[in-house]
């Protein structure tokens, strides 16, 4: 079949791999039929992520068609249409019985090399490193589902595959990050980054009977976007001090809630703390360049909350934790529980209260995978999130 390989720094390609087969009486195989590219797997394809091997299939936001299901399946069969988390989790421990199915202590049969960077290891994850387990992603024809019964969510209406997507990661990733953000009705809600997991968190945030939500990137269409689609006020943190601007807006006190939806790979803002961030990461000092957090606990009024779904690799330095403690804040973050939000966004999805297919602006053909990489990354061609057709 092909695949979406992995092969180093800004080097994708679409190879000719083996498929993928039944290895547990609990996997299915799937036919793939649209996957997308996220925001994470460019911190695979900036080289950020460590234990990644030459050839390894990425991708983690995948759907398509049951092809074969293992002897122990119950809930699948052939033929059904699914929608796969990017989260891997068995079901049945601790962390999944507590729907912490992002913690799952079984899934990862890396668990070692996890333990020895965070103390524990979380669940594995789909084309995301040997440290989260080294499982095949679903930028590819096919796709092995391990725990086939606890993870696919089987899409029974005819919604077009676009609508439901998202359900695999963003959509849900959004709605925790404003579900941590402890959002209090007529609250402020600022959120760093317009990508796609901040535009389903800006949705989310409605949802959650935000008072206002101030969306804050240096990408003029993603900015339109969050006016448009997310009725959101913006700050273009290119041209404007983004701490001087919210305090501005909130008459001196800061945003209630601040989500940090950039993650690791920020842009600095003129602070010099993203300048020793650059320079050592670069030097290989480093793996995190923390600008937004930093900012977010900066911003945040007194006794607020810091939200955190934009993803951290290593240990960042230069964490305000002065601001933190002496301000009282709350700060939560986490790989989304994906499972725990399928069934209530699907049916919010199928009574049409809201449509994810907003942020495509790309759909395109797998084989064009490494163009479509690129132009996702250096943020060309208006892109802001692509879909691709096996
Ligand atoms: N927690 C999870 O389970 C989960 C799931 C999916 C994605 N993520 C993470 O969420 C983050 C965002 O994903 P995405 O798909 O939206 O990615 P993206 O790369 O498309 O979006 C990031 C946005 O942040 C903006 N940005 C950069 N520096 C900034 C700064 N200093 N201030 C404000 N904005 C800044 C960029 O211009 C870009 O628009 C990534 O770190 C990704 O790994 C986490
Ligand atoms: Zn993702
Ligand atoms: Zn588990």
């Amino acid at each position: 079949m092909k695949a979406v390989c992995w092969h180093g720094n800004r080097d994708v390609r679409v190879d000719n791999v083996p498929d993928p087969k039944i290895e547990q009486p609990t996997d299915a195989i799937i036919r793939v039929t649209a996957t997308g590219i996220c925001g994470s797997d460019l911190h695979l394809y900036d080289g950020f992520m460590p234990t990644m091997e030459s050839g390894d299939i990425i991708g983690h936001e995948p759907m398509g068609i049951v092809e074969e299901v293992g002897s122990a399946v119950k809930n699948l069969k052939k033929g059904d249409r699914v929608v796969v988390p990017f989260t891997i989790s068995c079901g049945d421990c601790f962390f999944c019985k507590k729907t912490l199915f992002s913690c799952c202590d079984v899934s990862n049969p890396n668990k070692e090399l996890a333990a020895a960077a965070m103390g524990h290891s979380p669940a594995g994850l789909f084309g995301y490193s040997h440290m989260l387990g080294g499982f095949a992603g679903g930028q590819a024809e096919y796709l092995r589902v391990p725990y086939a019964d606890v993870g696919p969510i089987k899409i029974e209406s005819s919604l077009a595959d676009e609508k439901v997507l998202f359900l695999s990661d963003i959509f849900p990733t959004g709605y925790m990050a404003a579900e941590n953000a402890e959002i209090e009705p007529g609250d402020t809600v600022a959120i760093w980054g317009c990508g796609p997991v901040s535009q389903f968190a800006i949705q989310s945030a409605w949802m959650m009977k935000a008072g206002r939500v101030i969306a804050i990137d240096c990408v003029p269409e993603r900015l339109q976007m969050a006016r448009d689609r997310g009725r959101a006020e913006t700050i273009d943190f290119s041209k404007e001090d983004v701490q001087e601007r919210l305090n501005e807006m909130t008459g001196g006190r800061g945003p209630d809630r601040c989500i940090d939806g950039v993650g690791t790979e920020a842009h600095a803002t003129g602070g010099l703390d993203a300048v020793v961030d650059k320079a050592k990461t670069a030097l290989m000092l480093g793996t995190d360049r923390a600008h937004a957090l930093r900012q977010a606990i900066l911003c945040c009024r007194k006794g607020g909350t810091v939200s955190v779904p934009g993803v951290y690799i290593g240990m960042p330095d230069k964490i305000p934790m002065g601001a933190f403690v002496n301000k009282g804040l709350t700060m939560k973050g986490g790989q989304t529980h994906v499972q725990r939000y399928l069934k209530p966004l699907l049916a919010m999805i199928e009574k049409g209260d809201i449509d994810p297919s907003f942020v495509i602006t790309h759909r395109r053909p797998l084989a064009e995978a490494p163009e479509l990489y690129k132009t996702f990354r250096d943020k060309e061609d208006g892109c802001i999130k692509v879909v691709l057709t096996p």
